[in-house]
């Protein structure tokens, strides 16, 4: 297993271009199911977690191309064709969503194609509970019948029906698969308290073009009338907010002059208010983020919240960044209840940091100092690589597999900024 060493203390300096939103590519991908034929997709980032989605899809009879050749000429680089014409299987196995989550996006679009899903709970996970309660009621009040087997959800239905659906939360995924059943169930889905994260919104776009009828894009009541077929349609996915924010957290760490470009800079106000708050001079046109050295860095407060609130997945690297920062900040976290298993790795770098519940308070310190450290989740691994970009002498970020599943390219676009940054066998 491999680790990362980082040699800190170089202010990053240059461009970066973001990757399209694993978020949005994931959901993309489980929609293509709902129109059989071959799609073809652009600005799909090359990310663990969009191979183990191929992996799913592949189970029930998808095929994919992405370097060309067969299905036509070569491919751009991004770009991802998929074949959904023959359907040969229903089935999401434990091995697969076990490891990531997000395969239960599988679900809404098989019962509206094949009009059943065998998809295993997800069970627990790194960052909390993250039940799937509200993905099956939906589904229940569009006339699924749902079992529970073996550790498997085994849904079946006659037909889709449309349904009122009010959502406790505004569960990303869960919106995201009652939005994809409402698509070609009979007659109309009111989903009151969707998910108004931009993920979805590229998700409906998708699914406007395959042709579904879906009113109230990017608000929280969406309103869905069912059709009788979709079909392929090609589409670009959005960029991906969370990398960016990313990379701003590491040029802000590190005093650091960087231009992040192809940002989906409307979609990261909250991330840029709060960069601002803590004193970090960011300068937006057009899809181009500037950061530049400013004053010192100021302690601020977070409080992560459903979109447009400021995104709990920037929790763990906005952290790191007030590990350093003149005073205190009280981190809150209200979406996950268990999203702080951080901080113990960056206390092993120095960061003075207490938790009390569902906040942290961090103080401060003017220095942290490398450490061997160990990645516990995505967004996790990369505070640590954001806090050993600043620390004294060198750090070691073990089980690196957690960041392949979310940064495309991590090592290759830090080290062109000029960090000190290098990927070896562990
Ligand atoms: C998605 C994102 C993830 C992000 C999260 C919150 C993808 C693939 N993943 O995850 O990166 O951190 O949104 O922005 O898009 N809940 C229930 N019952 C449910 C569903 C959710 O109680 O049926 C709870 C969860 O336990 C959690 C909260 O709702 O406390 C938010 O979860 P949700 O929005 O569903 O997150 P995901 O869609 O899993």
């Amino acid at each position: 297993m491999d680790k990362i060493v980082i040699d800190g203390g170089v202010p990053l300096e240059g461009e970066v271009s973001i990757s399209g939103a694993k978020n949005a590519a994931l959901p993309i991908m489980a929609a293509t199911l709902l129109a059989p034929g071959v799609h073809r997709l652009h600005n799909v980032p090359r990310l663990a977690d969009i191979r183990t989605m191929k992996r799913v899809l592949g189970l029930m009879g998808v095929t994919f191309e992405e370097s060309g050749g067969l299905m036509g000429p070569p491919l751009p680089e991004g770009a991802l064709l998929v074949d959904t014409s023959n359907l040969t299987g229903w089935m999401a196995p434990y091995e697969v969503v076990k490891t990531m989550r997000a395969a239960v996006l599988v679900l809404g679009p098989l019962l509206a194609r094949a009009h059943q899903a065998s998809v295993s709970l997800p069970g627990g996970c790194a960052i909390g509970a993250r039940p799937i309660n509200l993905h099956l009621k939906g589904l229940e009040a569009m006339g699924v019948k749902i079992t529970l087997n073996q550790g498997y959800v085994e849904a079946k239905t006659k037909e889709l029906k449309g349904a009122e659906i009010i959502l406790d939360f505004p569960t990303v995924t869960g919106t995201e698969n009652l939005m994809m059943a409402a698509t070609l169930a009979k007659g109309t889905t009111r989903i009151v308290n969707a998910a108004q994260e931009p993920e979805v919104g590229d998700l409906a776009s998708f699914l406007v073009a395959l042709g579904a009828q879906i009113e109230g894009i990017g608000t929280d009541i969406l309103t869905i009338h069912g059709v009788e077929a979709l079909s392929p349609a090609p589409y670009k996915v959005m960029s991906d907010r969370i990398e960016a924010g990313t990379y701003l957290a590491a040029a802000a760490i590190t005093k650091g002059k960087v231009a992040v470009t192809n940002a989906p800079v409307a979609h990261l106000t909250a991330v840029i208010e709060k960069l601002h708050d803590a004193g970090v001079r960011c300068a937006t046109s057009g899809d181009r983020i500037e950061v530049q050295p400013g004053g010192g860095l100021n302690g601020a407060d977070i409080k992560t919240l459903p979109y447009p609130g400021f995104p709990t997945d920037m929790q763990a690297q906005f952290m790191a960044l007030m590990s350093v920062a003149k005073g205190a900040s009280v981190i809150t976290e209200t979406i996950f209840e268990d999203r702080f298993i951080h901080v113990g790795e960056l206390k092993r770098l120095g960061a003075d940091i207490t938790i009390s519940g569902n906040q942290a308070v961090v103080r401060g310190r003017r220095h942290l100092s490398g450490a061997p450290v160990m990645a516990t989740d995505l967004r996790a691994s990369a505070s640590l690589i954001i806090a050993g970009l600043a620390a004294q002498g060198t750090t070691e970020v073990h089980r690196v597999y957690h960041l392949d599943r979310g940064y495309a390219n991590l090592v290759e676009k830090l080290s062109a900024l000029g960090a000190r940054i290098k990927r070896v066998p562990a």
